[in-house]
């Protein structure tokens, strides 16, 4: 590794690879081993949560878990993922952390532990590094201060450090979101398992329903106004407070998220065939998969360790083996001929983490892909939209935005160069999997920070070089 002239920080450089070949290692689920991880405080008893992705992200919610009085022993670990045990004293017997509880780069944790500290009668601040701190509060204050917990935030609310004093007596809301998202729908259920009387969160667009399956799985009834579990029309949930919640055993399936850069990789790579073992394929997270069928990808899905059935847009029939009440799937792509495609606000919505190697995906595609409405990607870990389009034109892709709205034409052929990735883990991930493809050699900034959630991000990639 050489460092930048600019930064002084570590430079990666990625040269492209003649074939691609093989299975990479996929994190645990992030989305699901934060809310395992927040859930086992909040019951009473042990909890073993199997296969937890070992990014900084998760094990920030760990340390959290650690400060309010949970006991959490790291009983195996090889370097992606781990496998924690918590032992709880329950919500009742949690207390008021000593310090600052740091969130490091983590949205998630900072939303969801929110939800959780809202319930618990005592004084927390929340912080994190200085991306978090310029990351929005005012989503999560106004419903949470509605369910009686006092917030305050930097600048009139705006931005972490967050400090909140936990009701005793929190009390049910009946809230629409006014942004979809799932860590803020999330935050206020998990403050409603306390409140008295019934929540409900109503969201325009259904955001992923994690938080719902794992509370469901441990008893506690989340009611689906409409019932139907995919679609991403509006939707109300609603549960009722004061229930028992259960300690459970977790194995966390891996990270669709994760997996889409492979997926990416293995489409765009004129000689690439790669298998990814054991995927989440809820219907809530798989949006990046069908839209990259919809590209034309060729993608297969099969039911974990078994036959072969073609990827399609409906909720898996493939995927019948379930972790953590969640739909699991191994997936195959190969080399594809990919085409230009529409996205609306809907599929950024939906595919919200996965739009910068989507973008990479349609810099490969024949024609013009157009994303609509993709705002939400500025209050990520960086200003994604800004960063993808930088990063995506230093490699020679014709890309353009226009307010929230970016427009790649394809096939372009990448040149390797400088990219810069804000400290932004999946920037970096992407311009990586870009290098693959490129001539020449592409370097990335900062390219440590693919470990806030894919710690073997890097060792998978050159293992893959056939
Ligand atoms: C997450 C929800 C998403 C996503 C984040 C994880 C979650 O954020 O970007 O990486 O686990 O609930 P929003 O729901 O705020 O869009």
């Amino acid at each position: 590794m050489t460092s930048s002239p600019l930064t002084g920080e570590p430079l990666r450089s990625v040269l492209p690879a003649l074939r691609l070949r093989g299975e990479p290692r996929l994190p645990g689920d992030k989305s699901i081993s934060h809310r395992a991880l927040l859930l086992a405080a909040l019951a009473e008893g042990e909890s073993q949560i199997t296969g937890a992705g070992d990014g900084r992200d998760v094990a920030a919610t760990a340390a959290i878990v650690a400060a309010l009085g949970a006991s959490v022993e790291r009983v195996h670990e090889d370097g992606l993922n781990v496998d924690y045990l918590v032992a709880s004293p329950g919500a009742a017997g949690l207390h008021e952390p000593d310090g600052v509880l740091d969130c490091g780069n983590s949205g998630t944790s900072l939303r969801l532990s929110s939800g959780v500290l809202a319930s618990l009668p005592f004084f927390s601040i929340l912080d994190g590094d200085a991306s978090l701190r310029s990351r929005p509060v005012a989503r999560i204050i106004e419903p949470l201060r509605l369910m009686g917990a006092a917030l305050y935030a930097r600048r009139s609310d705006s931005f972490p450090p967050l400090v909140v004093i936990g009701g005793p007596r929190l009390r049910g809301i009946d809230f629409e979101t006014r942004v979809p998202s799932a860590q803020v729908k999330s935050a206020i259920l998990l403050a409603g398992l306390r409140a008295e009387g019934q929540t409900t969160v109503r969201e325009a667009v259904a955001t992923r329903d994690h938080t719902e399956r794992m509370l469901r799985s441990r008893g506690i009834e989340v009611r689906r106004e409409p019932a139907t579990s995919s679609g991403g029309g509006p939707v109300a949930l609603t549960l009722e407070g004061g229930g028992r919640i259960r300690a459970l055993d977790e194995r966390v399936p891996a990270d669709p998220s994760a997996a889409s850069f492979w997926l990416v990789a293995g489409a765009i790579h004129p000689d690439a065939e790669l298998t990814l073992r054991a995927v989440g394929v809820n219907p809530t997270r798989r949006a990046a998969i069908d839209i990259l069928v919809a590209m034309g990808a060729r993608i297969e899905e099969r039911p974990v360790g078994g036959a072969t059935a073609t990827a399609t847009r409906s909720p898996s029939a493939a995927a019948r083996h379930m972790d953590a009440g969640e739909p699991l799937a191994d997936l195959m792509v190969r080399s594809s001929e990919l085409r230009g495609i529409d996205l609306d606000p809907r599929d950024v919505a939906a595919a919200i983490d996965e739009i910068p190697i989507l973008c990479l995906a349609a810099t490969q595609a024949r024609g013009k892909t157009t994303i609509r409405g993709a705002g939400e990607l500025r209050n990520k870990e960086s200003d994604r939209i800004t960063g993808i389009a930088r990063g995506l034109a230093a490699l020679g892709a014709r890309v353009t935005v226009e307010g929230d709205n970016i427009t790649i034409e394809g096939p372009t052929p990448l040149v390797g160069s400088p990219t810069e990735t804000l400290d932004d883990h999946r920037l970096a991930m992407t311009f990586a999997i870009a290098g693959l493809i490129a001539s020449g050699s592409t370097s990335i900034d900062r390219a440590e920070s693919a470990a806030v959630s894919y710690p073997s991000f890097f060792t998978e990639l050159e293992r893959l070089r056939a």
